[in-house]
């Protein structure tokens, strides 16, 4: 993954240019931005594409429908583990980057990136581009990031996107073989222990019959496909799709 790359200094999308580009470069291939000018988050929202930012996608392909929910998981703990990688690499202190259920990654609770997870079905199997956007460097908070990595931590300036770039394609090709060749349960140890909801109690919005109430829930953990497994008091379970749900 990476290793083909074109780094543009204004793009309207890196998500755009990797999908519409999917069958004329290798799969793997990245796109990174210093500023996007049309980005895209979850749901369709803006997302806001300062300078500062590291804003790339990359393409892959997946044949197991099944298994696309768990992708940005396995994105994310890249992207958290790469972030303490690229630290140590420079001899600085850790960076605890935590994840949000599902794709959103946090730095002393505050949202520091978002992963965004598209695909198309074509010949047997998922064209998949991943997007990531992450603020290194960027001091003004945005409505999509608040805060920069530099900004609460000691790293000053030293920590580049090309450091967090490099280290998070290491991580990545190390996990995606993981959880294609084992799947995500040999991952899920690492996983809980970075993301921020284990045993959590958040409020969730039940819809029955066209109609939502509030429901307060534990959460438990992720199902086998991806969903959140979360209970109420009275023991009965709730599994929330990642597209379209999250909670404060
Ligand atoms: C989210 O939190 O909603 C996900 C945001 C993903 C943003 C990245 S930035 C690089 C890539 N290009 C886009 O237009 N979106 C993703």
């Amino acid at each position: 993954f990476g290793r083909f790359l074109i780094w543009s200094p204004r793009i309207s999308s890196t998500q755009d240019l990797v999908s519409q580009k999917f069958c004329d470069i290798p799969i793997g291939s990245a796109c990174v931005a210093d500023v996007q000018f049309k980005g895209r988050g979850r749901v369709k929202n803006v997302w806001d594409s300062p300078v500062g930012c590291l804003l790339f996608s990359f393409s892959l392909q997946m044949e197991d429908g099944r298994k696309l929910p768990l992708l940005q998981y396995v994105a994310c703990l890249a992207m958290t583990e790469a972030i303490k990688e690229a630290c140590h690499a420079k001899g600085l202190p850790e960076l605890e980057v935590r994840i949000k259920w599902p794709n959103d990654l946090y730095l002393n609770g505050l949202k520091v990136g978002g992963i965004l997870c598209t695909s198309t079905y074509r010949s047997k199997k998922f064209d998949v581009c991943v997007g990531i956007g992450l603020n290194v460097d960027n001091e003004k908070p945005t409505t999509c990031l608040n805060v920069a990595l530099q900004e609460l931590s000691s790293v000053s300036h030293q920590l580049t996107r090309e450091d967090i770039l490099a280290a998070f394609f290491n991580k990545f090709e190390e996990f995606f073989e993981v959880f294609l060749n084992k799947g995500f349960q040999d991952l899920e140890e690492m996983y809980y222990r970075t993301w921020l909801h284990s045993g959590q109690k958040v409020v969730i919005e039940e819809k029955h019959d066209g109609q939502s109430a509030d429901v307060s829930v534990t959460v438990q953990g992720l199902t086998s496909s991806g969903y959140l497994l979360a209970t109420d008091e009275d023991n009965k379970s709730y599994e929330l799709h990642p597209d379209g749900n999250s909670f404060d």
